[in-house]
């Protein structure tokens, strides 16, 4: 089976205005004059969704509940991001993780919501520096992924983001051994799960990428794409990532 193709996904976090319509538009020029060999996705605040779409450049979501209405105040559901045009949520990324105390089985809840709407959950996994330290690495993510992961999932409405918590934002990354090992253990799992179509779930690595440091972390084994917090917040740096599928 071909590597699935990659999709390099910008995860603005609790960042943008109105304003960022500019930024969105000088990303899709920049695609749409020096194209792009990979999928391209923009995962903007729940408030710049709507006003983004549909601007060429697909747009995703951060997070949603695992419940599609009801009483849960300032919480969006999967029905919501799905009325919106959205294709795909990230969920259980490890801020939320932190900030919101989501266990496994929330994530796997969240990812079955989205899921079940029609849209690609982008599920996060990754260990801390304190589990690195200690060797625990691949167990914490062999315990994120089989527990992240729900039951009606398929090949085809899931990717795994490996993003080491203590390489977002630091301007840290892993070895590209460091980060083979890891891709090569989520992709054996996700070939016990989903046997063979296992080959065609895009992993993207996350966690301080840039574009000078794209070329080198995508050329690494079972890598096809990445999440990108920071250096996805001005569309030259973010079409600078996108641009190593192409060379
Ligand atoms: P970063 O964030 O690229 O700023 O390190 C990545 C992420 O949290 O998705």
């Amino acid at each position: 089976m071909t590597a699935p193709k990659a999709l390099v996904a910008g995860n603005w976090k609790m960042n943008g205005l109105l304003a960022s319509r500019e930024e969105i538009k000088k990303l899709n020029f920049l695609v749409a004059q020096g194209g792009a060999g990979c999928d391209v996705l923009i995962c903007p605040p729940a408030t710049l969704i709507s006003t983004l779409m549909g601007k060429g450049i697909d747009i995703g979501a951060q997070d949603c509940h695992m419940a599609l209405s009801g009483a849960h105040t300032g919480d969006i559901s999967a029905a919501m991001l799905k009325d919106l045009g959205c294709h795909y949520v990230i969920v259980g990324h490890s801020e939320r993780r932190a900030d919101h105390g989501e266990t496994n089985d929330m994530v796997k809840a969240k990812a079955s919501s989205a899921q079940g709407q029609g849209l690609t959950a982008i599920i996060c996994v990754g260990e801390t520096d304190g589990e690195r330290e200690k060797g625990a690495t691949l167990d914490v993510v062999t315990s994120q992924v089989t527990g992240s992961i729900p039951a009606e999932a398929t090949a085809e409405n899931t990717v795994i983001a490996y993003e080491p918590v203590w390489a977002i934002g630091t301007g840290k990354v892993p070895t590209t051994d460091d980060v083979a090992e890891v891709h090569g253990v989520i992709r054996s799992l996700l070939t016990d799960r989903f046997g063979p179509a296992g080959a065609t779930v895009r992993i993207q690595y996350g966690g301080s990428v840039k574009a000078s440091n794209a070329a080198e972390l995508m050329s690494v084994p079972n890598v096809n794409g990445a999440l990108v917090g920071g250096a996805s917040l001005k569309a030259e740096d973010f079409y600078g990532i996108i641009k190593t599928y192409q060379d």
